[in-house]
């Protein structure tokens, strides 16, 4: 451990200089603007990952963007670590909200600021540096593999298929991944599961052209109008969402697992006051840490037709459209429910409009093992590197590989994340604390020192 601290406090300034220079690339994967910059963003973490002593490393081609691989294999008869994490970001936008630019890391009150300084890329570059520290003080324990791909803001399409063809070169004895959030410093905390996502986009088409509103208004459905009812009544008074067939594979969790996962921490005052909202929202019956993590969820994220420029314009829009995700556990699958959806959508549409639902990509919900060697060993770690044992949480995002790396690999993931759930990840002003960074630094290289003394 001293020799961890002394490592990481010897290069502080150069670590995050470079983790500056990772985050100053606009990786947009989402945006085809941002291409260029997208493929000399997996170029740096080639050469980084060279640099800090990786072999075989090479930007691996896909139909979309590339996969940065690399390896070092010390003695085939010790167990491997695959780290897997994601250099593109989410689009900026809106940019006139960040206080400062978003591809500008700046810090302040000890925080780094910049799109993507917690998702993914501050926490996939700790890996990297941790990596470097076990080089360069010849303490690597273990074999490691590293997997940064550039797609997972777009939902892994490629990923999926390399991860098939690759199977031979991507043996390993677990996932390693830091790409979720933690309570606090003060409260470590290992997520156990991430909820899937099925994704759809609707169109809703009233007249066949915008009419004006005062000649045919009254007399025609507006289809933003039907819309807006159609979404509404997807939640009944206890906020269930109302499509049949949605909670059928829902797996209710035991009340000892229920008791067990209320007792982190956590302040609903100071959650609420962080939000600037007057009450918490929610299914009745369940606990917000049980909405978040354990229960499926149906969210609007964007709801647009008609007119929406300046000022007003007198119109009866020809339609509206909206983008819906649904937040998934186990054992739901998305394709089921997007089938489920769809059929619902379609069968409470009034005749008064026309319909279409298209599926956008989605991913399976996961819970991961508490009693293997690999969990154990990252609770070892983190009970050092922090001094105190960390809280087993439910996390409410998605990492849709990580399903994938079960069924095709059959390897299971530790969720090892060092962000906050108040990081604004896809938000203004993402940040990642300075202190979380060197945190997480200190404690990879532990995890991967029990998880060899564990498996011998
Ligand atoms: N790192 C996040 C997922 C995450 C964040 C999990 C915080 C747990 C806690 C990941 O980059 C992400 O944003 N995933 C997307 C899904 C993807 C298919 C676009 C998500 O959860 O919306
Ligand atoms: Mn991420
Ligand atoms: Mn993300």
């Amino acid at each position: 451990m001293q020799e961890i601290r002394k490592y990481v406090s010897d290069n502080k300034q150069r670590f995050l200089d470079e983790l500056f220079e990772l985050l100053r690339f606009p990786s947009v994967s989402a945006d085809p603007k941002f291409k260029e910059d997208v493929l000399k963003t997996a170029e740096f973490v080639a050469e980084k990952l060279k640099a800090a002593g990786a072999d075989k490393v090479e930007i691996c081609p896909t139909a979309g963007y590339p996969i940065v691989y690399g390896e070092k294999t010390i003695d085939k008869s010790l167990p491997t670590v695959l780290v897997y994490g994601h250099y593109d970001v989410q689009p900026a936008d809106p940019l006139e909200l960040w206080k400062t630019p978003p591809f500008e890391p700046t810090i302040r009150d000890e925080k780094i600021y910049a799109r993507g300084a917690c998702d993914d890329k501050g926490q996939f570059y700790m890996h990297v540096k941790a990596f470097e520290l076990m080089m360069e003080t010849n303490t690597l324990p273990c074999n490691i593999k590293f997997m940064i791909e550039g797609e997972e803001e777009v939902g892994s399409a490629n990923l999926g298929i390399f991860v098939a063809e690759n199977k031979e070169r991507l043996k390993a004895d677990v996932v390693l991944i830091s790409d979720t959030s933690m309570i606090s410093l003060e409260h470590p905390s290992l997520e156990t599961g991430l909820r899937g996502l099925s994704y759809v986009e609707v169109e809703v088409t009233g007249p066949n052209r915008d009419l004006h509103s005062g000649v045919y208004g009254g007399a025609v459905a507006n289809p933003a109008t039907i819309l807006a009812k159609l979404i509404a009544s997807m939640h009944d008074e206890n906020n269930h969402i109302t499509i049949p067939g949605f909670y059928d594979k829902v797996i209710e969790l035991s009340a000892k697992e229920r008791e067990d996962l209320n007792k982190a921490p956590f302040e609903e005052n100071e959650y609420k006051q962080d939000l600037e909202i007057g009450e918490l929202w929610g299914e009745k019956g369940y606990t917000t840490l049980e909405r978040t993590g354990t229960r499926p969820t149906l969210e609007v994220n964007g709801i647009w037709g008609g007119y929406i420029g300046e000022g007003a314009k007198t119109v009866l829009p020809s339609k509206a459209f909206a983008k819906i995700s649904m937040r998934l556990v186990p054992d739901q699958n998305s394709y089921e429910i997007t089938r489920l959806f769809q059929t619902h959508f379609e069968s409470i549409a009034p005749k008064s409009v026309k319909v279409k639902v298209s599926p956008h990509h989605g991913g399976e919900p996961v819970v991961t093992p508490t009693d293997s060697i690999a969990y154990k060993a990252a609770q070892k770690a983190i009970s050092q590197a922090f001094g105190k044992e960390p809280i087993p949480t439910r996390g409410g995002g998605s990492i849709p590989i990580v399903a994938l790396f079960e069924k095709e690999l059959g390897i299971k993931t530790v969720l090892m994340g060092f962000g906050l759930d108040s990081d604004n990840l896809h938000s203004p002003n993402e940040k990642f604390d300075i202190a979380n960074f060197y945190k997480g630094i200190e404690t990879i290289p532990l995890f991967h020192r029990y998880f060899a003394e564990l498996s011998r």
